[in-house]
């Protein structure tokens, strides 16, 4: 139930701080290490490349998942939107791994290669929001999001618990393969938790920012480098799906290939500058559009604060920060939509879950 909420959207954004808090709580044993199926473990340590298979908002937290799955726990990870791979499969390694991203555990596109790859003898995973669906069911394994029911066709817990519950999956594989870490991934996520909630409580500004920069708008671009492409790419998608403004994320040095001959006077560009490597890049990039007219929105974490940004984030440990700083593109999104009249919960021609291929 909605409870007090207007909508089931704003209840969902809100609840994320909770399910970190429960996926730390189902994820560690007695000794605060991680809990995690033997049988996954062995799965991870045995395979020589993942493969991720989703769609829509699972595909983007699978983005950032190869990020964790490749630079924590060094294994090799391509990520596939899940109606592409069907009939256009790569070639395989030897010892592949599939690991199945989605909510609802019911979405056709990815039913049918689990159906192949099931065929083929390659070991599955499914992280899912629903552990008795078809493809939790239908894999080898399963991973819990504990995030609760998503009701909202625009996904945003499930989004964040994923990457949370990818983090956790990478870290073990790290350990178990007897790789150094220098963090918790468990600490860390409590720290995210926190950001959260500071996050939630910034909705009034976040409202104005979406009035400021989208009131009147027809088109908005979303621009980043690394994770925040990837977040950036989440971002349009929420946008665009709820509010029906055409929104397209961009890797900030592909711009000028082609797309910055969209920018006029007025157009939005929300920036994220969350990375600090490659922080004086994404700001040129802005500069770039600025100069071109664009109405520049930028986010960044405190400690890469410029004078002129438009929000700050709290500072989390910097994989974890898409955790972080999708939460303000999700609020912004939801006040867009509602300020257009926009049936937030159940935007036009979408279902909540795909079922069709
Ligand atoms: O249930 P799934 O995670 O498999 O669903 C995948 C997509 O259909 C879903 O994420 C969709 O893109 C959302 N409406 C995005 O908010």
């Amino acid at each position: 139930e909605k409870g007090t909420y207007p909508h089931f959207m704003l209840k969902e954004i809100d609840e994320q701080p909770f399910v970190m808090r429960k996926i730390i709580q189902e994820y560690q044993d007695d000794h605060d290490q991680i809990k995690l199926d033997e049988d996954i473990r062995q799965a991870m340590a045995d395979c020589d490349r993942v493969y991720i298979i989703a769609a829509g908002t699972s595909y983007h937290a699978g983005l950032i998942g190869k990020e964790f799955l490749e630079k924590i726990a060094q294994v090799p990870t391509e990520v596939h939107i899940a109606s592409e791979f069907s009939y256009n499969m790569p070639l395989l390694s030897e010892k592949p791994l599939f690991v199945f991203i989605s909510q609802s555990g019911e979405t056709a596109d990815l039913r049918s290669v689990l159906v192949e790859i099931n065929k083929l003898g390659h070991p599955a995973l499914t992280i899912t929001n629903v552990p008795g669906s078809t493809l939790s069911r239908e894999a080898d394994y399963t991973l819990n999001l504990f995030a609760g029911p998503e009701i909202a066709v625009a996904s945003t817990k499930a989004y964040t618990a994923q990457m949370a519950v990818l983090a956790i999956l990478a870290v073990d594989t790290a350990r178990a393969k007897g790789l150094t870490l220098d963090f918790d991934p468990l600490k860390e996520l409590a720290i995210v938790g926190n950001a959260m909630e500071t996050l939630c409580d910034q909705k009034d500004q976040l409202e104005q920012v979406a009035r400021d920069y989208l009131s009147t708008t027809r088109n908005c671009f979303f621009i980043g480098r690394g994770l925040d492409y990837f977040v950036g790419l989440e971002g349009a998608l929420k946008l665009k799906e709820i509010s029906y403004i055409q929104a397209e994320g961009f890797a900030g040095g592909e711009l000028k290939h082609g797309t910055i001959a969209l920018i006029e006077d007025g157009t939005p560009v929300i920036a994220l500058a969350t990375q600090d490597h490659v922080n004086s890049s994404i700001r040129s990039n802005v500069q770039e559009v600025v100069t071109r007219g664009a109405n520049a929105c930028i986010i960044s974490p405190e400690e890469l604060y410029r004078e002129g940004d438009a929000f700050v984030i709290p500072t989390v440990h910097p994989l974890l920060t898409p955790l972080v700083s999708v939460l303000p593109l999700q609020i912004i999104s939801y006040y867009a939509a509602l300020h257009r009249d926009c049936d937030v919960d159940k935007p036009r021609n979408l279902a909540k879950s795909v079922t069709v291929e």
